[in-house]
């Protein structure tokens, strides 16, 4: 049966939540599962906006086939061609043949590469550009490129009528929704964490590409956001426009430490909390540890984007940073993030090698700042490295407050 609910006197929600998925793109952990979002239009023409993961293609087909009744599919609007939107573009297409496939070149080309079609359809594609238009009847849809938000070939739809932005993956979240699919229905401080994963980690790398896309959207009245994943936006769009443009630039959200160590036998994670004490002894708050072996890296980074001071402890190992510190640091490194001081433990029974290297890796990203004091432990914190702890605190605590 179907399961859709109207957005607007003209606009509906037909997407879909998967909450059987473990690994989000076979790599991020999504407890709370994840919705595929896609919309109906149903104007003088009719219009798709994007399809759903395959593993969903019977309550996306039953939602579409439920909307259009006896009318035919007369528009397939294609905002970003990965997967787990665009699975379902050939079937549409096959169950569908007279429907107009709007895509920019990107993304025809991209098409091609995914699928095989019986028959030509090239006759089937509106190939649209930046700044174009396209009436469906009361309704006026212009296209704005949003390259590598997340893929190259990716685009917005903004509906200049109702001033609503199908804004692709951008503004997107983790997590399969619960009935209620509009963001003044939740909490949403509860969901800013997901918001951050799924932003930090999916097009985190990208903050410039990020940025040219929100000073396009500066030009444009937005009153409802519909993306492809998480809450439609209608009440809370300058929260997450904020959120976006302090992520987009490597800004903390806020000043104070996470405290991330790797430990083999507990001694660098005894540091860890250590350190920790001192910092909250003067009066650092909202410090957070965690153990980098036991956390998805897609965790840390999320709050690595949010937190303006990183203590990284870790133990030596094979004369190299430890294994799963080592994995954060890299992945790190890949999404770019940038502005962030840093203090480094490091541990090594016989040779402690790690500082070396974490700075090494750490170098590449703009405005890394150290501390400049690393502490060194043998196999064990000692009694006569107080000092050294507190001095390490003193510097740790001073930078935070300047
Ligand atoms: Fe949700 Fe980049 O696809």
């Amino acid at each position: 049966m179907e399961n859709i609910r109207k957005i607007t006197n003209d606009l509906y929600y037909i997407g879909v939540q998967d909450r059987n998925i473990a690994l989000f793109e076979s790599v991020y952990p999504v407890e709370n599962g994840v919705s595929y979002n896609s919309y109906f239009l149903d104007d003088d023409k009719t219009v798709l906006f994007d399809t759903v993961d395959k593993t969903k293609r019977c309550q996306f087909f039953e939602n579409l086939k439920a909307l259009l009744g006896s009318k035919k599919l007369d528009y397939m609007i294609i905002n970003h061609l990965e997967p787990d939107h665009s699975a379902l573009i050939k079937e549409v297409v096959d169950k569908y043949p007279d429907v107009k496939i709007v895509v920019n070149q990107k993304i025809k080309t991209m098409l091609y590469q995914f699928f095989e079609f019986e028959r030509d359809i090239e006759n089937n594609f509106l190939v649209i550009k930046e700044g174009d238009t396209i009436s469906t009847g009361r309704h006026t849809f212009t296209f704005v490129m949003a390259p590598m938000v997340h893929w190259p070939e990716a685009m917005v739809t903004y509906d200049i009528t109702d001033k609503i932005l199908f804004s692709a993956d951008a503004f997107g979240s983790f997590g399969a929704l619960s009935g209620n699919i509009f963001d003044d229905e939740v909490e949403i401080e509860e969901k800013i964490s997901e918001y951050r994963r799924y932003y930090t980690n999916i097009v985190g790398k990208y903050g410039l590409q990020v940025n040219n896309l929100l000073n396009k959207a500066k030009n444009l009245e937005i009153k409802m956001i519909c993306p492809l994943h998480g809450l439609i936006l209608r009440k809370n769009i300058g929260l997450l426009v904020e959120k976006y443009s302090l992520w987009a630039n490597y800004i903390p959200e806020i000043k104070s430490t996470l405290v991330l160590y790797a430990s083999v036998y507990g001694n660098t994670e005894a540091a860890a909390e250590i350190v920790a004490q001192n910092l909250a002894e003067f009066g650092v708050k909202n410090i957070k540890i965690t153990d980098v072996s036991r956390v998805h890296s897609s965790f840390v980074l999320s709050d690595a984007f949010k937190y303006s001071h990183l203590v990284i402890a870790s133990t030596t190992y094979n004369n190299d940073i430890f294994v799963s510190m080592d994995k954060f640091l890299s992945d790190m490194v890949k999404h770019n993030l940038q502005n962030r001081t840093v203090a480094i433990v490091q541990n090594g029974s016989w040779a402690p090698k790690a500082v070396d290297m974490i700075k090494e890796k750490l170098s590449t990203l703009k405005n890394t700042n150290f501390i400049d004091f690393d502490l060194t432990i043998k196999s064990a914190l000692k009694h006569n490295q107080k000092e050294q702890l507190t001095e390490l605190a003193k510097l740790i605590t001073k930078s935070i407050k300047s």
